[in-house]
């Protein structure tokens, strides 16, 4: 599919967001090997610790489809930013290499390419 349509989701998907506290929009996406596209969007609560970000939303919306084999992210955001470590150990479960996307939702033109192995070395793995 082309990164474009991915990246457009995300897009569409932080139109959706529900941020009255913080006012920070995210929008996620993610494409699974299978060729879907799933969507997330950050889900703020006034209980603040509830909140919880675009691409766990998404990630979880994924799998209780049955879809867990991520091929990749796209993230949309205001100006310049990249997953939470939180996000980036939820998303690590699934696919450690994932190529992740982000773009600018201001300038849409600005898009910034990287993956989780880069930012997320040594990431917990559960080991007996
Ligand atoms: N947020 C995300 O959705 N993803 C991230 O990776 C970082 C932060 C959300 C959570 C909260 O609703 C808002 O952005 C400000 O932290």
């Amino acid at each position: 599919m082309p990164q474009d349509t991915l990246v457009a989701a995300a897009l569409e998907a932080r139109q959706r967001a529900y941020a009255p506290y913080s006012k920070f929009l995210v929008g996620a996406a993610i494409e699974t090997t299978s060729g879907k596209i799933f969507v997330g969007c950050n889900v703020e609560n006034c209980s603040y610790g509830l909140t919880i970000c675009a691409e766990r939303t998404a990630a979880t919306s994924a799998v209780a489809a049955g879809q867990r084999d991520f091929k990749r992210i796209a993230l949309a955001l205001s100006g310049a930013g990249t997953p939470c470590g939180a996000c980036r150990q939820f998303l690590a479960e699934f696919n450690p290499q994932l190529p992740i996307t982000i773009v600018d939702a201001d300038d849409p033109t600005r898009i910034v390419e990287t993956d989780l192995e880069t930012l997320l070395p040594g990431r917990f793995e559960f080991k007996k």
